[in-house]
């Protein structure tokens, strides 16, 4: 066998053989309104390696210890934003948290503010009515050209990070003036609308500012940061917020 092959092997199996198991007591907060008085909390010890993910544990618990446990997921891998809930305090993805890097007691509760549908399963209805209001797809009613409508790099990088919102609204349920008017857009429309108002090919900009300057837009916002601090997609979402706050003041988005 090359040489090469031998290290491989050897290296997997001190891998293999390094991955420590714990186990790690999960609280999460339940709720079936179909025949809870109301939520309770319930504890359940899983065994887990240190590479095991959250996700994994709730699976765990769901398949071997109790299957009336609910939660969504989909993707498991950061992409589609379904299992987005509070650990330990903090909005997070459940697929996107190793068990290594949490401690052995982990409290799971839904995401704040929105109603919940059962345990830790919200009523996303109202957020995605938020996102819908802002007009979140290109509006450009000119005629096409024979090709694309180019753009250059630096036009492109220009609204590029508002593209890797995966919707989870862990952004939206961990502002405070959320917490306070749920009613208000909150900051994954806001990111949404960045998206748009600054692409080049976009012709919404008077439309979409509109509704940003109403009473429940953009000025809503305190700079408080959780959202930033929570984005499973790294989005520096204040610094976006902000930008849209100096477009709707100043009317245009050609120097903010
Ligand atoms: Fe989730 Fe980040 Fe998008 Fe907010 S901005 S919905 S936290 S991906
Ligand atoms: Fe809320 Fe983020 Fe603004 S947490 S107040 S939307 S900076
Ligand atoms: Fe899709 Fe976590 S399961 S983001």
């Amino acid at each position: 066998m090359p040489t090469e092959n031998v290290i491989w092997i050897c290296s997997q199996a001190i891998f293999m053989g390094g991955a420590e198991m714990k186990t790690a007591t999960l609280k999460i907060r339940r709720f079936d309104p179909e025949k809870d008085q109301g939520p309770y909390w319930a504890e359940y010890q899983v065994k887990v390696e240190e590479n095991d993910r959250l996700l994994d544990a709730l699976h765990t618990i769901k398949w071997e210890q109790d299957g009336s446990l609910t939660f969504r997921r989909s993707c498991g891998h950061g992409v589609c934003g379904s299992d987005a809930m509070r650990v330990n305090g903090l909005n997070r993805l459940a697929c996107k948290l190793l068990m290594g890097h949490l401690p052995d007691k982990v409290t799971i509760m839904p995401l704040p503010t929105f109603r919940v549908i059962k345990d830790l399963v919200v009523d996303l209805e109202p957020f995605f009515a938020q996102y819908k209001k802002i007009k979140p797809y290109l509006i450009n009613d000119e005629p096409p050209p024979l090709s694309e409508r180019l753009q250059t790099p630096e036009q492109h990088a220009r609204y590029e990070e508002g593209t890797k919102c995966i919707l989870c609204a862990a952004c939206t349920t961990s502002c405070p003036v959320t917490w306070g008017d749920p009613h208000w857009i909150g900051p994954a429309t806001i990111v949404n609308a960045h998206r748009f108002l600054f692409d080049s090919r976009d012709r919404g900009t008077a439309e979409r500012l509109a509704i940003l300057s109403d009473r429940l837009g953009v000025f809503r916002c305190r700079t408080v940061f959780n959202c930033t601090e929570c984005c499973p997609r790294g989005i520096p979402v204040t610094d976006l917020i902000e930008q849209v706050k100096r477009a709707t003041l100043y009317g245009d988005t050609t120097d903010t």
